[in-house]
């Protein structure tokens, strides 16, 4: 499978958002990332559905909302009526993970377990066959920018390897400080969908930065 690029809209211009939707509409993307972070779960506030709404509404592409949310349950519904996609919640804001997934699939969306970068992809072994994609996050969530964390790249061949067995189509996505130089590496891990939003939209022409992705990777 040609490995999916997804920019993250938190690194986005917010005072032209439809430019840069109908930027990413028009280039070699695939994927809207969306990042969703209530101040709680992590220590900064992004944006909420009247932003999720818009971007749905201008967007031609599938989008991917990754929830850095405490109890995520509550709002897996209303994500679902925005239009979303690829949903994911993170394995340590969960404490019933397995009925969080069934509630997303339920919904028909695709059920997505983020990994923060202390947490082990060991943990994954009993629910991986209820999930349809893993995010690992290779920063900090919280804040776009940051730097990536060189052990993620073993952690993405730690669950490539555990899902050959326990889930074959399971889908690996990884978020957080790619970039040209790092994304070889990360689809040789056995990454399928690169999350991407500094190295997008910092660049003067980011439909270009996402061509030189997405051709680096397929
Ligand atoms: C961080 C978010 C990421 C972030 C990625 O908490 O989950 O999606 O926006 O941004 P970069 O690519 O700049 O690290
Ligand atoms: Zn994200």
């Amino acid at each position: 499978m040609a490995t999916l690029i997804a920019p993250s809209m938190l690194s986005a211009d917010f005072g032209k958002l439809a430019a840069d939707v109908q930027m990413v509409n028009e280039s070699d993307a695939d994927i809207f990332h969306l990042d969703i972070m209530d101040g709680l779960f992590v220590p900064n506030i992004s944006y909420g559905f009247p932003v999720v709404d818009a971007i749905s509404r201008l967007a031609k592409k599938p989008l991917d909302a990754h929830l850095m949310i405490v109890d995520p349950d509550r709002y897996v519904e209303r994500f679902a009526q925005s239009g979303v996609k690829y949903l994911s919640v993170h394995i340590e804001a969960c404490t019933h993970l397995h009925r969080t997934l069934q509630n997303i699939r339920e919904r028909g969306m695709k059920a997505g377990i983020a990994l923060n970068p202390h947490t082990p992809a060991s943990l994954l072994k009993d629910i991986l066959p209820d999930a349809d994609f893993v995010l690992v996050m290779s920063v900090n969530p919280g804040f776009g920018g940051q730097k990536f964390i060189e052990s993620s790249l073993e952690k993405i061949s730690d669950i490539r390897e555990m899902a050959l067995k326990r889930a074959p189509h399971l889908l690996i996505e990884v978020d957080g400080g790619v970039n040209k130089e790092n994304a070889p590496l990360l689809v040789k891990a056995g990454a399928d969908i690169l999350v991407a939003g500094n190295s997008i939209f910092s660049t003067p022409s980011p439909a270009e930065a996402v061509r030189e992705l997405k051709s680096i990777c397929c």
